[in-house]
């Protein structure tokens, strides 16, 4: 499936996935700023903004098949950074699983190589089909509170204006399918440890989502990894602290050149 993106700039490619039930626009400040001397792409999962949005379930290896037929039909050659968050971590690990020639390095934001526990799969079905009875997402706008800590609710209220409507334009349909697909993901803490390319890990000291440990794990699993954990910072790193989060990823993609 072909997916809308946002690009910006020339040079080395890099692929940003974002995070449930978000959209490609989280990424603006990473397209503003890296762009100086990379060509960054931004594509919308499916079932997010402006992609399409079939029956789900949305296995992450999917999601992953999508993005590499969109960059394929972009004439986007390979190989290329590819950097997600949360689920965009998970569908870039599938890519990693599936596609390991594309892949010239590694990013993984605020997010976890393990497979949901039983009764995190089955919270995900509850919310599921509770979004498909409610026909709307609104009820996924608490989730703000997990997203952003609350010192940084309380100092920046636009940031949560901004995630909120994200939440709200994502359609029940398009987060009913990506839950039941992040549910059915398998542990892939093997791909990383036969990872062949660099690895950066970016953590959120403050992350109520994915404990820092769990983002260690991921950084031992390979030679090649390492990791950055950015102090103050919840969930969405590159939303909250878009100056520290550009300096991990720029320098790990200067290691790169
Ligand atoms: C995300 O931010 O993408 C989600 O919190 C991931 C998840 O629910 O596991």
């Amino acid at each position: 499936m072909r997916l809308s993106f946002d690009e910006q700039g020339t040079g080395p490619v890099v692929v940003l996935l974002h995070g449930f039930p978000l959209d490609r626009t989280m990424w603006s400040s990473q397209l503003g700023m890296l762009s100086n001397h990379h060509r960054v792409i931004a594509p919308d999962l499916r079932g997010h903004g402006q992609s399409p949005t079939p029956p789900g379930p949305y296995r992450m290896e999917d999601m992953a098949a999508d993005v590499i037929e969109t960059l394929d039909a972009a004439r986007v050659e390979p190989p290329y950074v590819v950097g997600g968050l949360s689920m965009g971590g998970y569908v870039a690990l599938a890519m990693a699983e599936r596609y390991p020639d594309r892949l010239r390095g590694l990013i993984l934001l605020n997010t976890r190589a393990g497979a949901d526990s039983p009764e995190a799969a089955a919270n995900r079905e509850a919310k599921a089909t509770a979004l498909e009875q409610e026909g709307s997402t609104e009820s996924l706008a608490a989730m703000v509170e997990l997203l952003i800590p609350e010192t940084t609710r309380n100092s920046r209220p636009e940031l949560v204006d901004q995630v909120v409507a994200m939440i709200r334009q994502t359609s029940p349909i398009g987060a009913a399918g990506a839950l039941r697909g992040m549910a059915m993901r398998p542990d892939r803490l093997d791909v990383l440890r036969r990872l062949a390319v660099p690895l950066r890990v970016i953590a959120g000291a403050d992350d109520a989502i994915v404990p820092e440990a769990e983002a260690q794990v991921m950084a031992e699993a390979t030679p090649q990894g390492d990791l950055i954990v950015i102090p103050g910072a919840g969930h969405l790193t590159p939303l909250e602290t878009p100056g520290a989060t550009n300096t991990a990823i720029r320098s790990f993609l200067e290691r790169l050149t």
